[in-house]
């Protein structure tokens, strides 16, 4: 029996109403109600047996390599039997390309299954010629029936699956339009359950909206195992893909890839590269360590601070939280005395990086500092800690992890929060702690 009435939902994070809304209560999203026929099954259901935990048998170990190593890490070491992944990114930013060279990896487990409702065949032929990709394992299907799908899928039972995109598959069964919140989350759920079943991983790829959330995103996010976003710049060959959710592994692990004419090749010394068009001897340029995962990473920060030639003065935060940038400035300015509040301030994370960790807090206000102070910072020396609101230094986590891999790059001196640097010794680096900014700004431009 089925029982159906109309509702409306939110069509960037499904929150649902009986009446229409203009802002979305959950998400705050403007006019991103629609109209979806909710049917509720009430078909009689078997129940699940109980069993006891310690009688579960369940391994950790049923993972495979997709033949690249940055995605395995991201993974948190490979791909699990029955996982659903769900691959996240701008258009055009590779996602179609990284699938299709982890379906080379896979192909030695046997036959793969790839939907693409959004390219044709030959358009796919294409890609894998030009990507080198020859395997009579992967097998296409241009479909974006659900049904179609699932039919296919139960006859070939395949070793994985790809759906690409899952924007573009419907079920017949519901009535709301493709692409809508409820559309997707049913043609996932029910991906879903075929794939545990049948222990089979399956991929799904999704689109990014404007504000950078997968379209019908929350809702898929709580569906899937793991969410892996495909992060970059357009007009910059760096890509990062960064687990933000992964039920088998650590999670914020990143991958670091190039994108080239022969597809996405695996950087294996980040924080070389991000480092490596470094100017030497520029004001505003500073390097800080950020973990990413597991991984520590080198990274550059630029700031740029000119007087404002209007009222309010611009501030700009590429890869840094807008609203962080504020409260560093405000810190610089109240407990400084720099006088920065009145500036056009804008802070670039260099190569295309989005950093989230008040870590990297020193980095920018440095960056800062050395541009209006027009003062460049030595080649050689890094810094990070998180600053407070009195312009206190704070420990931060994994500082000795952080340290190394400055020292490994050839760094001299570490400018840190000085209950980091109670607890390391390192031979081949002078730390140095400091209490507050304004101590470790002093060290930095002695
Ligand atoms: N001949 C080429 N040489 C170098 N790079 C190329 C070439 N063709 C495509 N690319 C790169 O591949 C990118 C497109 O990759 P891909 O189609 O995998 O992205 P996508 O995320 O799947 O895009 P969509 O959102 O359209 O599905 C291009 O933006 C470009 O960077
Ligand atoms: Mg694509
Ligand atoms: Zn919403």
């Amino acid at each position: 029996m089925a029982r159906s009435k109309i509702l409306y939902q939110c069509q960037s994070c499904g929150y649902a109403s009986p009446k229409w809304l203009g802002k979305c209560p959950d998400c705050g999203s403007w006019n991103s109600f629609a109209e979806e026929e909710r049917v509720t099954k009430l078909a009689s259901r078997k129940t699940a047996e109980p069993l006891s935990l310690s009688g579960v048998t369940a391994s950790n170990d049923d993972r495979s390599s997709t033949g690249i190593g940055e995605l395995d890490r991201a993974l948190g070491g490979g791909v699990v039997a029955g996982s659903v992944i769900l691959i996240g990114g701008d258009p055009g930013i590779g996602k179609s390309t990284l699938i299709l060279q982890a379906l080379k990896g896979l192909a030695k487990l046997g036959s793969l299954l790839y939907v693409s409702g959004e390219e044709s065949p030959q358009q796919v032929k294409l890609r894998a010629d030009r990507l080198r990709i020859k395997s009579d394992n992967i097998i296409l299907l241009p479909e974006t029936s659900l049904e179609g799908i699932m039919d296919v899928a139960l006859k070939l039972g395949p070793k994985a699956i790809v759906v690409d995109s899952i924007q573009t598959v419907f079920s017949s069964d519901i009535p709301s339009a493709p692409g809508s919140v409820g559309q997707i989350r049913e043609c996932a759920t029910k991906l879903m359950f075929m794939a545990k079943k049948h222990g089979m991983p399956l991929f799904l790829i999704g689109h990014v909206t404007k504000e950078g959330a997968i379209a019908g995103p929350k809702v898929l996010e709580h569906i899937v195992d793991t969410v892996l976003y495909f992060e970059g710049d357009k007009g910059n060959p760096f890509r990062i893909l960064r687990a933000v959710k992964n039920r088998f592994g650590p999670a914020n692990e990143i991958g670091v890839f190039e994108m080239s004419e022969e597809g996405l090749k695996e950087v294996d010394n980040p924080s070389q590269l991000f480092l490596s068009e470094r100017p030497s001897d520029i004001s505003g340029s500073v390097v800080t360590v950020s973990m990413e995962g597991t991984r520590p990473l080198l990274v550059e920060i630029q700031a740029l601070v000119s007087s404002s030639k209007f009222g309010i003065p611009r501030r700009t935060g590429l890869g840094f939280d807008y609203n962080r940038l504020n409260l560093l400035i405000a810190v610089l300015d109240k407990r400084i005395g720099m006088q920065v509040a009145g500036m056009d301030v804008f802070v670039n994370v260099v190569g295309g990086l989005k950093i989230d960790e008040p870590a990297v807090d020193m980095g920018v206000i440095t960056a800062i500092a050395s541009s209006m102070k027009n003062k460049s910072v030595a080649s050689k020396t890094v810094t990070f800690g998180e600053v407070g609101l009195s312009g206190e230094l704070r420990a931060i986590s994994q500082a000795e992890i952080r340290i190394k891999e400055a020292a490994k790059l050839g760094f001299k001196k570490a400018v840190v929060p000085m209950n980091n640097a109670k607890k390391i010794k390192g031979p081949e680096i002078e730390v140095i702690g400091a209490s507050n900014v304004e101590e470790a700004l002093d060290i930095i431009f002695f």
